[in-house]
């Protein structure tokens, strides 16, 4: 009788102390990876959820034109440095020009850099976060080159505003129109390949159809994407281009045609903040 008591006490402490430790581990492991879409301008344009876990997190990691964007609410303190270090940037940006390997190492390198701090971060229970431009889904650099591979489990994404979203509001156009078949969110790169040798099928194929082609990062390149479009579709195809979007004293819309746009861009000389739309929704 005296030893089942013995053994009944023995069982107890032996469970508490498991649910304890267990607790206690899993307590300590509470830490995550939030990639948040900040919208395609200022905090004014980025949804709510997205600010208050900004404001909550342990540890940022952006980009200094963001930060300067988000100054509101981005205490300095907590970012922990510049994930796009060498990456981005003007001297980067000939890198990758000039020498696409070299450029390509430094990415893997911070790569890694990254991946190991958030998950060293995690383990330690905080909460980082990623701020990213627009919509991290929709051309996110951050899904898209720092965090390939990084496992699922450990972030959630806080959707944004894209550009595509601000460019048609400023467009005052719907954007699936009356005859619009679809609408296809695109770059040059995606499309046709880095050197644009791809793809002359399928825009053939496209041009049977209405549809609204909406064209990120298409600006230095638009005198390659122009002549491929003149091999398929008529000089009237109308073509827009918004600078700027969502921004109150930047914002422009350039509207043209596949036979002007070239002309008409001349006169900005903004190569990289301009969302390119084409079709019906574009006149
Ligand atoms: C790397 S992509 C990022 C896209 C972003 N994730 C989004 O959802 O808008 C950068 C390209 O997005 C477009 N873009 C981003 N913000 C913009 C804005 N405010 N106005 C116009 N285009 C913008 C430009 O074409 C730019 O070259």
């Amino acid at each position: 009788m005296k030893i089942s008591r013995h053994l009944i006490l023995i069982f107890f402490l032996a469970a508490f102390l498991f649910c304890f430790s267990a607790s206690v581990c899993f307590a300590g492991n509470t830490g995550k990876l939030y990639i948040l879409g900040m919208g395609p301008s200022g905090p004014d344009l980025t949804a709510p959820r997205a600010i208050a876990v900004l404001e909550k997190a342990d540890t940022i990691l952006c980009s200094s034109r963001i930060q300067k964007r988000f100054w509101k609410h981005v205490d300095p303190n907590k970012v922990a440095f510049n994930p796009w270090e060498g990456i981005h940037g003007e001297e980067a940006g000939k890198l990758r020009k000039t020498d696409y390997k070299q450029w390509i190492a430094r990415v893997e390198k911070q790569k890694k850099k990254v991946q190991d701090f958030v998950l060293q971060q995690i383990k330690a229970g905080k909460t980082v976060v990623m701020l990213d431009g627009g919509d991290p889904c929709v051309y996110g650099p951050s899904l898209y080159w720092l965090l390939k591979g990084f496992d699922d489990r450990y972030f959630e994404i806080i959707p944004g505003m894209s550009a595509f979203n601000a460019a048609s509001a400023a467009l005052k156009r719907p954007m699936t129109g009356e005859n619009t078949q679809f609408v296809m969110l695109t770059a040059p790169f995606s499309l046709f390949g880095d050197s644009y040798k791809k793809a002359d099928e399928v825009l053939q194929d496209l041009s049977k159809y209405k549809t609204t082609m909406v064209f990120y990062m298409a600006l230095s390149s638009i005198d390659k994407l122009v002549e491929k479009f003149k091999k398929y579709y008529p000089l009237e195809l109308p073509m827009s281009v918004v600078y700027y979007a969502g921004y109150p004293e930047k914002e422009r819309v350039l509207r043209s045609t596949l036979g002007t746009i070239l002309d008409d861009l001349k006169k900005v000389d903004e190569k990289w903040l301009g969302l390119l739309i084409i079709g019906e929704c574009a006149k």
